[in-house]
């Protein structure tokens, strides 16, 4: 180890490492900001060969605003070994000594076994807010370690039921994909469909028998094939003269066979304008790469798994052993056909060969989460995939919940699936524009204001009150609840939205010219509260993209209303000597809330 007290007294080297790291990048966030600052510190205070990375986090605000950590894992690498620290306390104050100086922070001090806390300065906090005001809030955003990812998302089956899972795994994979592309990330929005495998044979079998030449006169609507596809599945069941043919029918899609193509791509059509109706009111864009497209890749992939060794026979059937599991990944099934995995294995590989992601993303019910543990752990025996599940290329499986009814049971949409799920976003649009109407709208507004509101907030409740709650949790799908206008709802939100511009658009300012000639000052202890948590947006989004979690979004939002009405309420705005400032203040919240609102997928309003 080198001589600690030498580098204790020099900052020189720091010092020039500062000019480097923040001098010519001032990006990131906040946080991303300050562990530059510390890991400049720590590589002046400790030997190069330990390589520790600096350990920051928000604080107890009795403390400072933020708290180095590494003192204390440090000295339990060191201890014994040579050093001339006596213990963490002493290294705590070099790591504290040695921080390059920087406008951001105003003080330190160092507390219990090392701990280095410190105090951000107040200017510097304006400063930030004020030129994210001007250059936009682009500037924000976090930095994430990778290019490109993919986001496996809503993935209905065709001609199957499309459940509330799927609205889920929409509203979740929708919001992962605008967090990751806001931090600059370039997202591939991918529907994997389940529009492959034997279901289609006996649904195709039935609309033959029941409309000849279906394929070409068929005007079908997704209910009826909903129907005909329960109607077929019970024919199956009972009647092995049908099963039979149905079987055949299979093997004559699969054989490529024009007429049954055609019907294939037929039904794929009609379920496709179903699910459609629902991403147009939600606002969710997808790319349609359904497990059909994958077919072509599977040979290759089942040929880079069997040389690689892992592929055993086993009852007839192909199958992947994973150790720690009971039951082994199939993937070639007894009958020589292909399935669920042997498609997730050979997309895996297209999605990191072809398509170079570097993180891929799977959101489904936790249910699944079995199938892409093996699937993962497959890709990375066959080396698709690091070894360490840290490092990229990653997958990872989103899961989440169920929703349950009133009754605590699990909620179920009827029959009809699909438009169900249409009628309860459309429920929600009702009962938002009878409360606006109530509340005498219909006279100052137009119609199509009073729709497109209705519709911003009905919707925007739906995907909110899912988002809130930690994905894995389930929750009760309750109107009432998501759609009161107090408490955590986006009703709420969306209203303190809409009340922070009318203070803006009452105080008559103009408030981009204020942007140039204004300067915020956080004189008031609310105001500074309000504008650090301001400056923590990007490392909230970095947070949620990093552990795959809204709902860490969804808190930062909540809390940012509270703040902002506690700041509102102890500070006066339009005629107080720091009117300027103050305005400047309310006009950043309202963008960073509509910044928020905008990646979990709902529209802000700006009057209510
Ligand atoms: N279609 C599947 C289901 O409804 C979800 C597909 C998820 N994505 C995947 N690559 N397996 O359960």
């Amino acid at each position: 180890l080198r001589a600690t007290s030498r580098r204790f007294s020099s900052t020189t080297k720091a010092q020039s490492i500062l000019n480097v790291a923040v001098d010519q990048e001032i990006t990131g966030s906040l946080k991303q900001q300050l562990a530059k600052l510390f890991e400049a510190s720590l590589r002046a205070t400790v030997p190069d060969e330990l390589d520790v990375e600096p350990l920051i986090a928000a604080c107890n605000p009795r403390f400072g605003d933020y708290q180095c950590n590494n003192a204390m894992s440090l000295w339990t690498k060191i201890k014994g070994k040579g050093t001339e620290f006596t213990g963490p306390q002493p290294i705590g104050r070099a790591i504290m000594n040695n921080i390059p100086a920087s406008e951001i922070i105003e003080s330190c001090t160092i507390a219990g076994p090392g701990f280095v806390n410190v105090v951000l300065s107040k200017q510097w906090i304006a400063k930030s807010i004020q030129k994210m005001l001007i250059d936009g809030i682009e500037t924000w955003a976090p930095k994430l370690p990778i290019k490109r990812a993919v986001v496996d998302f809503s993935s209905p089956n065709i001609a199957k039921e499309m459940h509330v899972g799927h609205l889920r795994s929409t509203i979740i994979g929708d919001t992962l994909a605008r967090m990751l592309e806001f931090s600059n990330v370039e997202v591939l929005r991918r529907n994997h469909v389940g529009d492959w495998g034997t279901q289609f044979g006996m649904l195709i079998e039935y609309l033959f028998e029941m409309f000849p030449n279906w394929e070409v006169t068929s005007d079908q609507a997704i209910e009826d094939l909903e129907a005909f596809y329960k109607a077929s599945k019970q024919r199956f069941d009972y009647d092995p003269i049908f099963k039979e043919r149905a079987q055949r029918a299979v093997v004559s899609l699969q054989g490529g066979e024009e007429k049954y193509r055609k019907a294939w791509a037929q039904i794929c059509e009609i379920s496709r304008r179903g699910y459609e109706r629902v991403y147009h009111r939600l606002g969710v864009q997808l790319e349609e790469k359904g497990e059909s497209f994958y077919n072509p890749y599977i040979p290759r992939a089942i040929e880079a798994l069997s040389n690689a060794g892992l592929v055993e026979e086993s009852e007839g059937a192909r199958v992947i052993f994973i150790e720690g599991k009971n039951i082994p990944l199939i993937v070639v099934k007894r009958d020589g056909g292909y399935n669920y995995a042997s498609t997730d294995l050979a997309a895996l590989q297209y999605r990191l060969k072809e398509e170079k992601a570097e993180w891929i993303i799977y959101v489904t019910d936790v249910g699944q989460r079995e199938h892409f543990e093996m699937v993962f752990t497959a890709a990375r025996r066959v080396g698709w995939l690091p070894t360490d599940d840290n490092l990229y290329p990653k997958a990872s499986h989103v899961g989440f919940g169920l929703v349950l009814g009133e009754d605590g049971r699990r909620f179920r949409t009827r029959s009809t699936e699909v438009v169900k799920l249409v009628d309860l976003l459309d429920e929600a649009k009702t009962r938002c524009k009878a409360a606006l109407i109530e509340r005498g709208k219909a006279d100052e507004w137009t119609e199509e204001e009073l729709e497109k509101t209705a519709e911003a907030v009905g919707y925007g409740a739906v995907k909110y009150a899912d988002l809130k709650n930690n994905r894995l949790t389930n929750y009760t799908f309750n109107f009432d609840q998501m759609l009161n206008d107090k408490g955590n709802t986006a009703v709420y939100l969306l209203y303190a939205h809409a009340r922070i511009c009318s203070i803006i658009r009452k105080s008559g300012k103009d408030i981009e010219e204020l942007k140039k000639t204004g300067k915020i000052e956080l004189a008031h202890p609310d105001e500074r509260v309000l504008g650090l948590h301001l400056l923590q947006f990007a490392e909230i989004v970095e947070e949620a993209c990093t552990n795959l979690l809204p709902n860490v979004l969804c808190e930062y939002l909540y809390n940012l209303s509270e703040y902002f009405t506690k700041f509102y309420s102890n500070c006066q705005v339009v005629g107080s000597a720091e009117e300027t400032s103050r305005l400047l203040l309310c006009e950043a919240t309202a963008v960073v809330m509509r910044n928020c609102f905008n990646l979990l997928g709902i529209v802000p309003v700006y009057r209510i």
